[in-house]
């Protein structure tokens, strides 16, 4: 062979390699994702019953060959209630059609009662702030405003002075043997911040932060992974033991978990501005995107030995794509560029071939791993990987929409975006 026909077969070579690397190479049209969104929300409304529905009963998992929502009543146990009206307040956002609305408010209005009562657990958190979190920044309305701080302050009745945290779940008390936090607690504390400066009282506030602080003195191993449970002495406040509920074992990472905590921390250093609290949440982030595998959405649990023969968890990667948006406006150096690039490859394979559910199908993305401990929910499309798939979506919109380049006054969902958006009066 001569040298030109060697030179030649290694230029198209070169050609050959690069255009397959490009036609793998997925891109994301925010707009078209998020009208995709509309469509299968649209559909979900009617498929649940049109104007006969039973608001009571909230969209929670599509499992095997299913191809439409199973609903579960909106009870103090179903910690997943507040997700679709908070989908339904983010199509809202982004259509501003009066019909979804008045759906949101619907849904929305079920769980009031739930902030009249002693928590069940933690969950109170995200059940109050998904639904009337994202309808009190939306609309303004006064009375949200109100079941918001009631929840607040039955939410922080299952604060515990001696140890400095929230319990999680009162009912595992015994078999944990002791006052139990869960890494996921981290989110629920966006209510009481909010709360505290939205007339609440301002020890909301306080415990919120020292909840934050044991948590990250406990909770975490030296690389910046995290237990998922963490048990105290309820009297004396003593750290006993980090454990797993729903991960593979007490030593390995629980992808979800990892999410909630990167999501959480970036939260509290929004709510405090304590700079401690944003770099924590980049070395939370740091030793989550290094474990990914190549498609950046990780196995349901980091150490699971069967990887990669075992079940992925797409909610995770919503979570921390959205995460990331907000994360990356708070850094100024590398982290800046490298978060936000990284928070678009894992919503462009989110709203891929690979992950996003059928045509015929109500959810947005397939492959979440809800508890694989307890059998429940694997590989399956669930409600909050939807949920935090749109919000991801309606950040990096409004982040691409915005004439100034900071993110700071967009964050979610509590602060007050309405502005930009047409309301309408109630
Ligand atoms: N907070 C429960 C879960 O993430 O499954």
């Amino acid at each position: 062979m001569t040298p030109y026909k060697v030179l030649s077969l290694l230029i198209s070579g070169i050609i050959l390699a690069s255009c397959s690397e490009k036609k793998s190479e997925l891109s994301l049209d925010v707009d078209d994702a998020l009208s995709y969104c509309h469509g299968k929300i649209s559909r979900s409304l009617t498929q649940l019953g049109g104007s006969e529905k039973d608001y009571t009963m909230m969209p929670r998992n599509i499992v095997d060959s299913d191809t439409l929502w199973n609903c579960r009543k909106a009870v103090q146990e179903e910690w997943c209630s507040g997700f679709w009206p908070g989908i339904l307040w983010y199509d809202f956002e982004v259509t501003n059609d009066p019909e979804i609305r008045d759906e949101a408010e619907k849904y929305t209005s079920q769980l009031e009662y739930l902030a009249t009562l002693s928590p069940y657990d933690h969950d109170l958190g995200f059940l109050i702030n998904c639904s009337y979190g994202n309808a009190y920044r939306l609309t303004g309305d006064n009375h949200c405003r109100e079941v918001m701080l009631e929840a607040a302050d039955s939410l922080a009745t299952l604060f515990n002075p001696n140890v400095g945290t929230f319990l999680s779940w009162p009912r595992n008390v015994e078999m944990f043997g002791g006052h139990n936090t869960i890494v996921d607690n981290v989110i629920n504390l966006e209510l009481l911040f909010w709360a505290s400066r939205n007339g609440g009282n301002k020890s909301l506030y306080d415990m919120a932060v020292s909840h934050a602080d044991k948590t990250m003195e406990n909770q975490f191993r030296p690389d910046g992974s995290c237990y998922h449970v963490a048990i105290y002495n309820p009297e004396t406040g003593e750290f006993i033991k980090g454990m797993t509920h729903q991960g593979y074992a007490n030593n390995s990472t629980w992808a979800r978990g990892q999410a909630w905590a990167i999501y959480g921390y970036t939260m509290v250093f929004r709510e405090t501005r304590d700079p401690k609290y944003r770099d924590f949440a980049c070395k939370l982030a740091d030793v989550y995107l290094e474990r990914l595998p190549e498609d950046m959405v990780p196995y349901w649990d980091f150490d699971d030995p069967d990887i990669p023969e075992c079940p992925k968890d797409a909610s995770a990667a919503s979570i921390v794509a959205s995460a990331l948006i907000e994360l990356q406006d708070y850094c100024s150096d590398y982290h800046r560029e490298q978060y936000r690039s990284d928070a678009e490859k894992i919503l462009a394979t989110l709203s891929g071939p690979a992950y996003r559910s059928a045509a015929n199908k109500a959810s947005f993305i397939d492959h979440a791993t809800g508890h694989k401990p307890e059998g429940t929910e694997i590989d399956a499309s669930i409600i909050y990987a939807d949920y935090y798939y749109m919000e991801a979506l309606l950040r990096l919109k409004h982040m691409q929409d915005s004439s100034a380049s900071s993110l700071a006054s967009l964050s979610y969902p509590l602060s007050n975006l309405s502005a930009s958006i047409t309301l309408q009066s109630r």
